[in-house]
C-alpha cells in the first residue's frame, strides 16, 4: 500500500527548502533590525485560547483533538492568541513596548485549493504595549518593507474596524454582518440586513463605507468617527513620509474577532482567489487572558504565497564532486574535508562506481568540477581537476586545490 501525505499537507524538496531558508532569513533580518526578537509557542494549545475571541471561522476551522487525558486541545490556527498568552504568562512587566516575532506552522481545517493549505507557515510580529499610531504606522512599515525586500508586487490596503462597529454600534448580529463584509459576500449582506430588519440609515452607512477606497481625500467623506477618521490621517501622514505606496479601504474589517482599531491587509494581484498575503491589525487580548488590559498591534505573512510570487534564490553555493576510487578513497575523503573546510560543497561518490558513472552523476547534482583523485596523480602530490561545463581537464597540486578552485568558480 503506498501511503499518501494528509490532504492539504505539502512536502518541500532541496530547491524549495532552499528557497523558503532565503525568504526567511530575509524576513529575519528585516524583523531584528527593527528591534524585534523571536520568540516560540508550542504548536498545540488548550482549546479555549482560539474559542475565546479568535472568531467563528476560525472556531470551525481548528483541528481540535482530545489528549489521553481527555484535555482538549488545538493545532494553532494562528500565533496572536498565544503569542498574547505567553505574553500574559510571562513577560506583563518587562518594559513596554514589547517587539516579537514568530515564524511557524499553523493548521486550518480549510477546504485545500492553490494557495490554501491545511498546515501553511506564518512570519509574523506583535508590537505589545503601545495604542499609538505611531505602533500601528510602524507595524505597517515593517510589513511593507518585508514584503518588498522579497521583490513582490503587492497592494497595501488600511482601513479602521472601529469605523464599521461604530455604524453598527447596538445592533443585533454584528458580528455576522462583520464577517460577511470581510467575505465580501455583498448579496448576502444585503439579504441577511433585510432579514435582520436593519434600520434604512444604518444600511445605507455600511453599504457606504464597503464603498470608500482611495487615498487619504476618501477620509473627508466620513462625517462621523471623527477619532478613528483623525488616527487614519495621522498614520498616512507618517507613510507618506516613508514613501510607503498604500490605499485606504473601509470596508476591511478582517475575519479575526479580536480587532479593535487599525487594520491592513496586502494583495499580490497574481494570486488569483487566495491573494491576501499579509494580515494584521490592532487589538486586544491580554485582559482577556487574565492580564492587563493591554493594547496591542501586529501582522502575519502567508508564507506559503508570498513563496509563489517572490523572486528570491537560494544562496548559490560552488559544489565540487569528488571522484574517488577503492584505492584513493581515504585521501578523497581528505581532498573533500579541505574543500569544505574553504567553503566549498563536496560531494564524494558512496555506490563504489567507475569513473564514467562518477561524472555522470556529477552532472547530474550541477556541480562545476570534478576532482578525480587518482592513485598515479596522488604519487605526485596531485589531483586531476575537469571543468565539466568546458571539458577541459588539468592536473593540480593538491595544495594549490582550493586557490585554484576559488579562481575559476563564480
Ligand atoms: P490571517 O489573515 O488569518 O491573520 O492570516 C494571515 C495570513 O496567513 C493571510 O493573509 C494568508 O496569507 C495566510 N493564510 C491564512 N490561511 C491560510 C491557509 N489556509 N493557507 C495558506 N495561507 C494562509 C492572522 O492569522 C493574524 N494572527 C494576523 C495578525 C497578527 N494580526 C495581528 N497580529
Amino acid at each position: 500500500m503506498k501511503l499518501e501525505r494528509p490532504r492539504g499537507t505539502r512536502d518541500f524538496l532541496p530547491e524549495e527548502m532552499k528557497k523558503r531558508r532565503e525568504m526567511e532569513k530575509i524576513l529575519r533580518r528585516i524583523a531584528e533590525s527593527y528591534g524585534y526578537g523571536e520568540i516560540a509557542t508550542p504548536t498545540f494549545e488548550h482549546v479555549e485560547l482560539f474559542t475565546l475571541k479568535s472568531g467563528e471561522s476560525i472556531v470551525e476551522e481548528m483541528y481540535v483533538f482530545k489528549d489521553k487525558s481527555g484535555r482538549e486541545l488545538a493545532l494553532r490556527p494562528e500565533l496572536t492568541a498565544p503569542v498574547m498568552r505567553l505574553y500574559v504568562n510571562s513577560c506583563e512587566v518587562m518594559p513596554k513596548p514589547l517587539r516579537f516575532y514568530y515564524f511557524a506552522n499553523c493548521f486550518r481545517y480549510e477546504r485545500p485549493q492553490k494557495g490554501r493549505y491545511r498546515e501553511f507557515w506564518q512570519f509574523g510580529v506583535e508590537l505589545i504595549g503601545s495604542d499609538s499610531h505611531l505602533a500601528d504606522a510602524e507595524v505597517i512599515m515593517l510589513a511593507y518593507e518585508m514584503l518588498k525586500a522579497l521583490k513582490v508586487e503587492f497592494k497595501l490596503e488600511i482601513g479602521h474596524v472601529g469605523i464599521m462597529r461604530d455604524v453598527l454600534k447596538g445592533i443585533e448580529n454584528s458580528d455576522r454582518i462583520m464577517r460577511l463584509i470581510d467575505k465580501n459576500q455583498i448579496d448576502e449582506l444585503e439579504k441577511f440586513m433585510n432579514d435582520c430588519k436593519v434600520d434604512e440609515k444604518v444600511k445605507d452607512r455600511v453599504f457606504r463605507l464597503i464603498e470608500l477606497k482611495g487615498d487619504a481625500s476618501i477620509l473627508e467623506k466620513v462625517n462621523f468617527a471623527e477619532k478613528e477618521i483623525e488616527r487614519l490621517k495621522r498614520i498616512a501622514e507618517i507613510l507618506d513620509a516613508a514613501k510607503v505606496e498604500y490605499e485606504f479601504d473601509l470596508g476591511i474589517v478582517r475575519g479575526l474577532d479580536y480587532y479593535t482599531g487599525v487594520v491592513f491587509e496586502c494583495y499580490a494581484p497574481n494570486l488569483g482567489a487566495q491573494k491576501q498575503i499579509c494580515g494584521g491589525g490592532s487589538y486586544e487580548l491580554a485582559s482577556l487572558f487574565g492580564g492587563q488590559k493591554t493594547p496591542a498591534t501586529g501582522f502575519a505573512i502567508g508564507f506559503d504565497r508570498v513563496y509563489e510570487v517572490c523572486n528570491v534564490d537560494g544562496e548559490k553555493i560552488r559544489t565540487v564532486f569528488v571522484v574517488a576510487f577503492e584505492d584513493t578513497y581515504l585521501d578523497a575523503l581528505k581532498i573533500a574535508k579541505m574543500l569544505r573546510n574553504s567553503g566549498f560543497v563536496a560531494v564524494i561518490d558512496v555506490m563504489e562506481r567507475n569513473l564514467k558513472k562518477q561524472l555522470s552523476y556529477a552532472n547530474d547534482i550541477k556541480a562545476e568540477f570534478a576532482v578525480l583523485v587518482g592513485k598515479n596523480e596522488l604519487e605526485e602530490g596531485k589531483v586531476s581537476v575537469k571543468d565539466l561545463k568546458s571539458g577541459q581537464q588539468i592536473d593540480v597540486p593538491i595544495k594549490e586545490l582550493t586557490n585554484f578552485l576559488s579562481s575559476r568558480t563564480v
